[in-house]
């Protein structure tokens, strides 16, 4: 996947996969990498899937439907990938946390759903529920952020809290933080994802 790497100053801070919204690329959230934990190794990846020039991580059939037998591929993809990246750079596969926006947090929570190891931790910033009807893996112990919005038109109060129970259901431990703003990352939020950061690893 076309991705950017940056080699961390301290090899033993978590590395941080970050994962843009629909229209990003590996390069939007390097500014919040660099604010979440300045010393960390960080793989910015751009998602393979394009939606009238946008990229994506997965298709959807219309604004909140997902392409499912789509997600599940590209999540199967972005895995692999990571897979790959550790080996590529030396990084420790055990110690990646996702940072991942929209699109890039549904990608990130289909992760999560999909694969009992595949992350050590995520920051889900403005997530929805990404397929339902699935056994989720073992993820006891897991830390897992949710930003979310009061006032978010694509992801509901009650979607966001159904993904939170989905998540703590399978063991997960997620901290879910609320602000009054929509679908749009807000400064609160990044320092409380921030200092969940900080407290967990
Ligand atoms: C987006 O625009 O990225 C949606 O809110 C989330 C998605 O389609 O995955």
């Amino acid at each position: 996947m076309k991705h950017i790497f940056k080699q961390g100053s301290d090899p033993a801070a978590p590395v941080l996969v970050l994962l843009h919204g629909t229209g990003g690329n590996e390069h939007d959230l390097l500014p919040i990498a660099e604010m979440l934990s300045p010393e960390s190794s960080v793989l910015g990846v751009r998602g393979n899937v394009l939606e009238n020039g946008m990229p994506r991580f997965f298709r959807r059939l219309a604004e909140g439907v997902f392409d499912e037998e789509d997600l599940v591929a590209r999540t199967k993809e972005l895995n692999d990938f990571l897979d790959e990246a550790a080996r590529e750079y030396g990084l420790q596969r055990d110690r990646m946390i996702a940072v991942g926006f929209s699109n890039g947090a549904n990608i990130a929570a289909s992760l999560l759903f999909h694969y009992e190891h595949a992350l050590w931790g995520a920051a889900l910033l403005h997530p929805m529920v990404p397929l339902r009807g699935k056994q989720l893996p073992d993820l006891t112990g897991v830390p897992v952020f949710i930003g979310a919005g009061k006032n978010d038109p694509l992801c509901s109060v009650s979607e966001t809290e159904e993904l939170q129970s989905l998540l703590e259901g399978a063991g997960a431990e997620v901290t879910l933080y609320w602000d009054n703003q929509g679908h749009q990352l807000s400064k609160r939020e990044l320092y409380a994802a921030s200092d969940w950061l900080d407290n967990r690893f």
